[in-house]
């Protein structure tokens, strides 16, 4: 089956089982994130297992849904858990619901991650909006044949984080009297934290932030004519930063801490999308 063919079964699947809503607006949460999707109204939740050519999960104890309904007054799809290349999935999987949320009519997508601060002036606990990214992951998503339905064979990467959107949240995070940082973020591949020394090379490289995830689905969603926002919680400071070692602890302990400000900002800027 195609994956023009795929996309459209999976597309279907979802809308049969809502009631005419059509989401404008998609959210992938990231790690720890994923209580936003808590708040959203009128919630029609659907397992990626049931949706026909979803990736399947591979960690355990992460949720791994869909929900799909009204959050400040905006219809909503968000992926609560997402897939990374990490963990053995191609980059066409990774990015295999983007290109659904388009299909649904999805036209602006909020991506958000957990992400190590490059940026020396960072604290961990800040949130980042994300200016630009850089594609270390040695692969892209877009490899192999183009499928000209789903866009172009070069897409223009040059405003890959729509500006309007960055200012949106900008003021928005102004109003609300939180400050956020700006600026580039750094995909690895993972699952190792960095090296010292491979940091001090993504900070002389322009970087302001290191993750796991995030830019394959921007990729996508260029490719697919989206509008990109995406937001970075600094969950620590990356290796050789601070003279302590990295623990997935500690990330999960700071998105614990910055949850509710980061949902605010989320939920505010929505309300001016
Ligand atoms: N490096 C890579 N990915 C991450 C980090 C980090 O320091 N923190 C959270 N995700």
């Amino acid at each position: 089956m195609s994956l023009i063919e795929q996309i459209r079964e999976s597309e279907k699947f979802i809308s049969d089982q809502l009631s005419g809503q059509t989401p404008s607006i998609g959210l992938i949460l990231g790690s720890g994130l994923g209580v936003l999707a808590d708040e959203i109204d009128n919630p029609v939740t659907i397992q990626y297992h049931e949706i026909p050519h979803f990736p399947q999960s591979t960690v355990e104890g992460h949720k791994g849904q869909l929900v799909i309904g009204e959050l400040q007054g905006q219809t909503v799809v968000a992926m609560q858990g997402r897939f990374h290349y990490y963990e053995g999935y191609s980059l066409q999987h990774v990015t295999f619901p983007v290109r659904v949320m388009k299909q649904l009519g999805v036209e602006k997508l909020v991506v958000t991650n957990a992400a190590g601060g490059i940026n020396e002036s960072f604290n961990a606990g800040d949130l980042m909006l994300i200016e630009d990214h850089i594609n270390n992951m040695g692969d892209n998503p877009l490899m192999g044949k183009n499928v000209d339905e789903l866009g172009p064979r070069f897409p223009d990467m040059s405003q890959a984080y729509d500006r309007d959107l960055i200012e949106v949240a900008q003021k928005t995070a102004d109003e609300l009297g939180l400050e956020v940082q700006r600026g580039v973020y750094v995909g690895n591949s993972g699952p190792t934290y960095e090296t010292s020394s491979e940091v001090k090379m993504l900070r002389t490289l322009g970087g302001d932030a290191v993750g796991m995830s995030t830019v394959p689905e921007v990729i996508v969603a260029n490719h697919a004519g989206m509008r990109v926002l995406g937001i970075s919680c600094i969950s620590n400071m990356a290796a050789g930063i601070l003279d302590q070692p990295l623990s997935h602890d500690e990330v999960i302990e700071t998105t614990e801490q910055v949850k509710q400000q980061f949902i605010q900002l989320v939920k505010q800027t929505l309300q001016s999308l």
